[in-house]
């Protein structure tokens, strides 16, 4: 018989306590303790990024770190992006206009990638996108309308905060 481990995690603002084996992943945390499926789990090794979340603010692939792991710690979610329900983030706005994504698996490891690329870059070149997204696979797209999204979101951001 296994023994649990109790975990304590803030994910997207809401704290969660719950009873786990040492061995469980993050990423099957969230998706099955906690039910945040946006969380996706492609190749369950490191390297399609599809797992990305935040943790205090940095994107991890939680395919590769323990629920133990994240005891005390906070997690950003893709479910957490959005201000309120029926909205969407800016980055997530700039995916949909600028045609960012095709059947949308890869997207949610992207966008927890993306969000605090832009925060310490505002106004990235095309080659800054690039290597920001090289550790994210995506099948479909071809990368280019993923760039296109990034440097549509950076513009907007940077023409709402002159107006602001
Ligand atoms: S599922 Fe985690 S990197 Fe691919
Ligand atoms: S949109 Fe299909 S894998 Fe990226």
């Amino acid at each position: 018989m296994n023994d649990l481990h109790q975990v304590r995690v803030t994910v997207n603002g809401r704290e969660y306590l719950r009873a786990v084996e040492a061995r469980l992943l993050l990423s099957d945390f969230l998706r099955h303790e906690l039910g945040l499926t946006g969380t996706h789990v492609g190749c369950e090794h490191g390297v399609c990024g599809a797992c990305t979340v935040l943790l205090d603010g940095e994107p991890v692939r939680s395919c590769l770190l323990l629920a133990v792991q994240v005891d005390g710690r906070a997690v950003a979610t893709v479910e957490g992006l959005a201000r309120a329900a029926g909205e969407l983030h800016p980055l997530q706005e700039a995916f949909w206009d600028a045609h960012g994504l095709q059947c949308g698996f890869c997207t949610p490891g992207f966008l927890m990638t993306l969000v605090p690329f832009l925060e310490t870059h505002p106004d990235p070149t095309e080659d800054e996108i690039r290597h920001a997204i090289s550790g994210n696979l995506c099948r479909c797209t071809g990368y280019q309308h993923i760039v296109d999204a990034v440097l549509l979101a950076a513009q907007r951001r940077r023409q709402g905060s002159a107006k602001g």
